[in-house]
């Protein structure tokens, strides 16, 4: 009997749009290879919420490529019967260049960062990702402000997004959804961190895009949800994957230490990539 399987991949735009008709959420998981796709595809699927898989230019040259990392998840919603809409995302695309690579291989969604340049070239940059994006149904993300990092384990080099900027930016540029720089950075960081909510609340009224929230990570509970509240629909995480993936991978390693078979030893952390998946997901159940 011939099999017919129905492969769920989808824009973010749906999704994002029926998150901010219901001050809800949608989480972008950050993939690294097949194992972490195959856990955050079980996980999501078993909980029933739709997910944004993110996959960075780092990420994609690792796995081999952007045609490996398509093939690898359509595979993937195939033989495990995923049934949830599943977007294929590249996280911070850098270039033109790269986003038309990953939508050309079918990637269904694209984050342009062009947010190291001047408004006015970042508008340039934008469009033209909009333009070709558009054409092929995939959905285009922008950072505008600058969303920090982490130096000697603290936030740093945090420049917050501007109203006026932003409501320009989105005109300008016709983007799908917009990740504004409202206080967090990415990373797992120590100390206090200063979210801008009423920012947060003045673009979500101000705005019909989706608002995302990148450095999703190491953010607690009431955090996340009062960010939700005031109008973020999508969330980013990656390093709390990592992170407690690597806790886990070291304790069985710690306690195994004659066990070498690579899919007993990067599984181990298995259940940690659950957890984390499971306690972000029931924050907004
Ligand atoms: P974290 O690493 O802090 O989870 O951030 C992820 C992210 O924003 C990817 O774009």
């Amino acid at each position: 009997m011939i099999k017919l399987v129905i492969i769920m991949l989808v824009n973010n735009n749906e999704m994002l749009k029926e998150a901010k008709k219901n001050k809800s959420v949608v989480y972008q998981f950050n993939i690294n290879n097949l194992e972490w796709t195959r856990f955050i595809l079980e996980k999501c699927n078993e909980l029933k919420v739709p997910v944004i898989l993110g996959v960075s230019e780092g990420a994609t040259k690792y796995m081999g490529g952007y045609n490996v990392v398509v093939y690898l998840v359509r595979a993937l919603i195939s033989d495990l019967n995923i049934d949830i809409p599943v977007s294929i995302h590249l996280d911070h695309g850098s270039s033109f260049e790269s986003c038309k690579k990953a939508i050309d291989a079918g990637f269904t969604s694209v984050m342009i960062d062009a947010s190291k340049y001047e408004l006015e070239e970042n508008i340039r940059i934008t469009k033209d990702v909009v333009a070709y994006a558009h054409r092929f149904n995939a959905s285009v993300e922008a950072e505008i402000g600058h969303v920090g990092g982490i130096e000697d384990g603290v936030s740093s080099n945090i420049l917050l997004a501007d109203y006026d900027e932003c409501v320009h930016f989105v005109k300008a540029t016709g983007i799908d959804s917009l990740a504004p720089a409202i206080g967090t950075v990415h990373g797992i960081y120590k100390g206090e961190l200063n979210i801008d909510y009423e920012l947060i609340s003045k673009l979500s009224k101000g705005l019909d895009v989706p608002l995302v929230m990148h450095g999703g990570s190491s953010l607690d509970d009431a955090i996340l949800l009062k960010s939700i509240e005031c109008g973020i629909n999508k969330i980013n995480v990656n390093s709390d994957l990592q992170a407690e993936w690597h806790k886990a991978v070291c304790k069985f390693i710690e306690e195994n230490p004659n066990v070498y078979d690579p899919r007993k030893v990067i599984s181990s952390g298995k259940q940690a990539i659950y957890d984390v998946i499971e306690s972000k997901i029931n924050i907004i159940k």
